[in-house]
């Protein structure tokens, strides 16, 4: 059996915080920076620690970092054992609220992070087969303990370890993918409303899908029309999902092999009237204009453009640019669904620069929709970090 310390909070390091520490995280934030240790200690990463304020006051029990600007992440503001039943209950919180919010769904979140109570921790499911990523070093001492209680929890098919996300390095911990129990096809298929999804949980992005835009996706088959275009399609989420009521979707994706399941999903669905294209986005977009192309509705799911604050000018530019382009070619009453996964850009400083696009285009728009992560990647209030993907639905007016 997985062991956990199971300590009281006072037998655990202690880590002490200055005056501006203590009030920083009395105001709710569960990330503490190094700036508000009131002195460095030598501790191994990932351990548990008991924090207090200057006159030594408990304010919670937090995960260690020995790298990052982020010393700690509180695990707890309670006096309470950190041990197998407490990791046990939260574990079964997140679980009952899956299946209040995604009841029955195939491919989903099961664990997010600090919204789950695990600082660093993120676990999604296909179907039987289980992914786990760890993203700091306190999971990852606490892994086999995590494992086990999703095992005996889940009785999974299979779970693979996703340890492939580059955070992972700012805490000094190593890359790699390795399934540690049971055995997972190198292609899985998926339900996602009534379309069937390849899946392949050791070499997708993310932990194989983008599980975050699963109802956006879902929602989007109300505006598919016409002539359709899916820019930064991966395998074709969107625009297989809009295929219903278009004459022809168009995706385009930089990466050929998500293009690839991207046919193939569109072939075990049926839908012939798919063309994938790999080219960069920017350049598709560039000449689509050139050339006077016009599509009925457009969808705009880029990447993380805003990965640190130091990113934004740049990402600001590079948004303004696709949003602009993707309006110009936008037919008259037509649809554009323009997503940002940035959460170094703020809800209102993206419908800003959509709202400056459209003025550059010279295009009326009206906003339908005001989307976010679906329901099973909760945000966390206090944790402004975990609000970050942004989907608005908008029709030209004109
Ligand atoms: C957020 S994902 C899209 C997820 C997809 N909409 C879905 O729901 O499954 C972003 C995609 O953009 C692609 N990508 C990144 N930079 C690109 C570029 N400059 N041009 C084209 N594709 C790009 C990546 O390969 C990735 O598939």
């Amino acid at each position: 059996m997985a062991q956990t310390s199971g300590r009281a909070w006072q037998d655990l390091p202690v880590i002490r915080l200055t005056g501006k520490g203590r009030r920083w995280a009395k105001s709710g934030h569960p990330w503490i920076y190094r700036d508000d240790l009131a002195e460095m200690v030598p501790l191994p990463a990932g351990e548990l620690v008991a924090v207090v304020g200057p006159t030594g006051d408990f304010l919670g029990q937090a995960f260690y970092s020995a790298t990052s600007r982020i010393a700690l992440r509180l695990v707890t503001r309670r006096e309470e054992a950190v041990d197998r039943e407490f990791w046990a209950a939260r574990l079964e919180g997140a679980l009952t609220y899956r299946e209040q919010v995604a009841p029955g769904v195939e491919a989903r979140r099961l664990v997010y992070g600090e919204a789950d109570g695990f600082p660093g921790l993120v676990v999604d499911t296909y179907g039987p087969h289980l992914v786990v990523q760890t993203l700091h070093p306190g999971p990852e001492r606490l892994l086999p303990l995590f494992l086990e209680l999703l095992t005996s929890r889940l009785s999974p098919a299979s779970i693979t370890l996703r340890h492939d996300a580059e955070v992972r390095l700012l805490e000094g911990l190593a890359l790699e993918v390795r399934t540690v129990k049971g055995e997972v096809p190198e292609r899985l298929t998926i339900r996602e409303g009534d379309l069937t999804f390849l899946v392949d949980v050791l070499r997708g992005q993310k932990t194989g899908l983008f599980l975050d835009q699963r109802e956006n996706r879902l929602t989007v088959r109300l505006y598919g029309q016409g002539e359709v275009l899916d820019a930064f399609a991966y395998q074709g989420g969107f625009g297989l999902h809009l295929a219903r009521n278009a004459r022809q979707v168009t995706l385009v994706d930089s990466s050929a092999a998500a293009l690839e399941v991207a046919r193939e999903n569109a072939r075990m669905n049926g839908l012939s009237h798919i063309i994938a294209i790999k080219e960069n986005v920017f350049h598709f977009l560039r000449k689509a204009v050139q050339e006077g192309r016009r599509y009925d509705t457009i969808v705009l799911d880029p990447p993380a453009f805003a990965k640190s604050r130091q990113d934004r000018p740049g990402a600001l530019r590079g948004y303004l640019e696709i949003n602009r382009q993707a309006l110009e070619l936008l037919a008259p009453g037509g649809c554009l669904i323009t997503c940002s996964c940035s959460y170094n850009l703020r809800e209102e400083e993206f419908l800003d620069l959509i709202r400056q696009a459209a003025q550059a285009a010279g295009r009326e728009l009206r906003l339908v929709e005001r989307r976010g992560a679906a329901r099973d990647h909760p945000a966390l209030l206090s944790l402004p970090e975990s609000l970050y993907l942004k989907c608005f639905i908008l029709h030209a007016l004109s």
